[in-house]
């Protein structure tokens, strides 16, 4: 499975290439070969984060930090902390106990290259390792933008966050919920992160509140969007797009804007809210033209 968006605008093509061989190689700095007893672990965590993926994130982060002339090298290592959260919750997704999947990212999933327990440990061992890379000095010398960074991933990816929605998402299997709790489970688990990635360049770059709050409704959007089209992606994509089997969703009986709304309605809705989403980025100008770009992909990607 190639990362590369199919149907992408070929600008905005080469920009997701360039972006996942820097943030390729930042991880493969931050999480070296060992050879010490533990490397078993250090092996998961690389199979489970240097096995593909469209780095959407990191694209986030890069672009919004742009928008503020941030040091490239600075933005890279928040891309890639982000990265490691994101590559964890997808480790744990995966496990027998939450959505059993086999493959990811057109590869075994880690539990079933590893195993459950090495599976378990890697996730865990990545959330840290994206805490200690931001705590870093290199990652900005103000340790207020450290702190500032931390807070605010920590908040996006714990229980009132990607957790509390992946919780939302479990309950979805047994509960009938409405549009209403669906949107807010979705914005929760895929949403929040999102928005760090785009309020991590605002945070990095020191920027004004207007900034920030317009990146932050521009990822919010987006975020839901992505969830959505993820969502339509479990019915009709090929798996050799997408390197994860299809229909996990209605297997498992999950309420979903698809399971909701059918999926036409549902891809009505991915479209006015990518609309929506690069209307947030006016204040920009044509600054934020590959932010713009990356949100029409969402609506068109088939992996
Ligand atoms: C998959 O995310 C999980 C969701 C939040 C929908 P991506 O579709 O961004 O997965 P990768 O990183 O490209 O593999
Ligand atoms: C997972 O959502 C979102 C996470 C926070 C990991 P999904 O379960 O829909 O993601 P896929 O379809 O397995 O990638
Ligand atoms: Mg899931
Ligand atoms: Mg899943
Ligand atoms: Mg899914």
């Amino acid at each position: 499975m190639s990362p590369s968006p199919r149907d992408a605008h070929p600008i905005l093509q080469q920009e997701m290439d360039n972006v996942s061989q820097a943030i390729n190689k930042t991880i493969n700095r931050l999480l070296p070969e060992t050879d010490l007893a533990e490397n078993h672990l250090y092996d998961a965590m690389r199979h489970g984060t240097l096995n593909g993926g469209k780095r959407l994130r990191p694209f986030l982060v890069i672009h919004s930090a742009k928008l503020f002339n941030v040091d490239p090298a600075r933005a890279r290592r928040v891309a890639a902390a982000l990265e490691f959260i994101h590559c964890y919750s997808l480790i744990h997704d995966d496990l027998p106990s939450m959505d059993d999947a086999a493959l990811r990212r057109g590869k075994p999933t880690v539990h079933i290259q590893y195993n459950e327990a090495t599976a378990i440990l890697a996730g865990d061992a990545l959330l840290t390792l994206a805490f200690e890379v931001l705590s870093e000095n290199e990652t900005h010398e103000d340790p207020r933008v450290r702190c500032n960074l931390i807070q605010a991933i920590a908040k996006a990816s714990g229980g009132h966050g990607m957790v509390g929605g992946q919780m939302l998402d479990l309950l979805a299997e047994t509960n009938d919920f409405d549009l209403g709790t669906i949107s807010r489970l979705q914005r929760m688990k895929t949403g929040k992160l999102m928005a760090f990635a785009c309020e991590a360049g605002a945070i990095l770059g020191k920027a004004g509140d207007p900034q920030k709050r317009a990146l932050c409704n521009y990822a919010h959007d987006l975020g839901l969007a992505f969830q959505v089209t993820d969502d339509i992606l479990d019915v009709e994509a090929d798996p050799q797009d997408t390197g994860k089997d299809t229909n996990k969703d209605a297997d498992a009986g999950k309420a979903t804007f698809v399971s909701t709304m059918g999926k036409e309605q549902a891809k009505n809705r991915a479209e006015m809210l990518v609309h929506q989403s690069i209307s947030h980025l006016k204040i920009f100008g044509n600054r934020a033209d590959m932010l713009k770009d990356l949100a029409l992909y969402v609506l068109e990607r088939r992996a």
